[in-house]
């Protein structure tokens, strides 16, 4: 059965900047088969491919001149666990947040840490989201993913997925990369958790800590850990229906303790964590702050008020102006700290 195919469409409705910008070719997978029919189909075989979930974390910068395909394979099911964990199975076009609040309710917890994060599963393991304490990979069973080189579908396990911060082996691969080869690659079509049945709350992470004690919880369950997330998030971070934005526009910069030392002599408050092996995890939202750019705004394109980290759409701007907004923040925290950052959502066509 050929796909339905659209020509020249518009990508606004799909992505959260909510910029102009239009693919050459559009069509909604809501299964593998529609996968395995577009691989055939001599329209677009051969073109670059771009997986689009809920577009909250890309950046456009100019048209798409290739194949984009919206994840949209639905299904939630339990499956076979083990003593000590439940495991689901859930499609690669589920809305990430609206499961978390489903598992919450239904007694099944684990992701209460990251809740309210934009997006679909299958994206969930692109860059390993994480917030409040928790990463995916740690509530993992196994990424179900079809290789479109060779029409097969395999699990793989997360020691497989090469998961770091903001970071895993898919974001090499087709529709996750530019570097990748035209045609299809490796697209991830379903998410296994794997869900401890012996809960405990992570709590650690401070502002979450101060949330749950201003809200008088001493041990929280679940649902407390949840609500708190929600509101903090809901404080800080913009919601995308109002003000375009892909969250975090730039990962947290790691760098070695001399170089950390060094920059803490210069500025004794910058804010920065401490990772294993000796090296530190700097705060790029302080990083840009400090550098007077919160609330700065560049033709139609800003740094959102209330977390400098935030690029936003003021109205109206393109991606290219969202993106040159983006290199001169990058060149500012350059020549105030020496220190690289580098973007966290994909940037088509820079
Ligand atoms: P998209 O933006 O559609 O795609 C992102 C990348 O993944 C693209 O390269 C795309 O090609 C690829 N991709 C998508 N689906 C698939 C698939 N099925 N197979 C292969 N490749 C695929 N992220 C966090 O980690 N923590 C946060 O706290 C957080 N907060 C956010 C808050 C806001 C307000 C916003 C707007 C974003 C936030 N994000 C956060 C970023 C974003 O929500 C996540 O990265 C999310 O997983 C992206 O999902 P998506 O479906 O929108 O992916
Ligand atoms: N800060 C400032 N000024 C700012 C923003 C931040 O000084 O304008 C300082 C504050 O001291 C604050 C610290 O930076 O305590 C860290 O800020 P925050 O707690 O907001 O976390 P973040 O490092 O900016 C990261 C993730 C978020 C995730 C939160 C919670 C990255 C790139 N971002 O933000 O993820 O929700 O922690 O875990 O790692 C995303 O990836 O899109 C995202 C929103």
């Amino acid at each position: 059965m050929p796909v339905f195919l659209q020509q020249r469409a518009s990508l606004r409705p799909f992505h959260t900047f909510g910029t102009d910008a239009r693919a050459a070719w559009m069509a909604v997978a809501d299964s593998v088969d529609t996968l395995r029919s577009l691989r055939q189909d001599s329209r677009v075989r051969d073109l670059p491919w771009l997986v689009l979930g809920a577009g909250s974390n890309v950046l456009f910068a100019s048209d798409f001149e290739g194949l984009v395909i919206r994840m949209a394979i639905p299904g939630v099911a339990e499956v076979d666990g083990d003593g000590d964990a439940w495991c689901i199975r859930v499609g690669g076009g589920e809305n990430w947040s609206d499961l978390v609040a489903q598992l919450v309710h239904a007694e099944r917890p684990g992701l209460e840490n990251l809740a309210g994060i934009p997006g679909t599963v299958g994206a969930a393991p692109i860059q390993n989201i994480g917030a409040y304490g928790v990463e995916l990979a740690e509530r993992l069973h196994s990424v179900t993913v079809w290789d479109g080189r060779r029409d097969v579908l395999h699990e793989m396990a997360p020691e497989e997925c090469g998961f770091g911060y903001r970071d895993s082996v898919f974001k090499g691969d087709a529709g996750a990369s530019d570097a990748a080869p035209a045609g299809p690659g490796r697209i991830v079509v379903a998410v296994t958790l794997r869900l401890p049945r012996r809960w405990q709350a992570v709590a650690g992470y401070a502002e979450l800590e101060r949330e749950l004690c201003a809200r008088g919880v001493e041990r929280p369950g679940p649902r407390e850990v949840f609500d708190a997330v929600l509101a903090i998030r809901s404080r800080k971070l913009p919601d995308p229906r109002i003000l375009g934005n892909a969250g975090s526009f730039f990962k947290n910069p790691i760098v070695s303790r001399e170089i950390h030392a060094e920059l803490l002599a210069h500025a004794p408050s910058l804010v920065s964590y401490p990772l294993a092996g000796g090296r530190y995890k700097l705060a790029a939202g302080w990083l840009i702050d400090a550098c007077g750019l919160k609330g700065y705004t560049r033709g139609r394109a800003g740094v959102f008020e209330k977390q400098a980290l935030v690029l936003v759409n003021r109205g109206g701007a393109s991606g290219q102006e969202i993106w040159e907004l983006a290199q001169e923040v990058q060149e500012r925290v350059r020549e105030r700290f020496g220190v690289s950052i580098e973007p966290e959502p994909r940037i088509i066509g820079a």
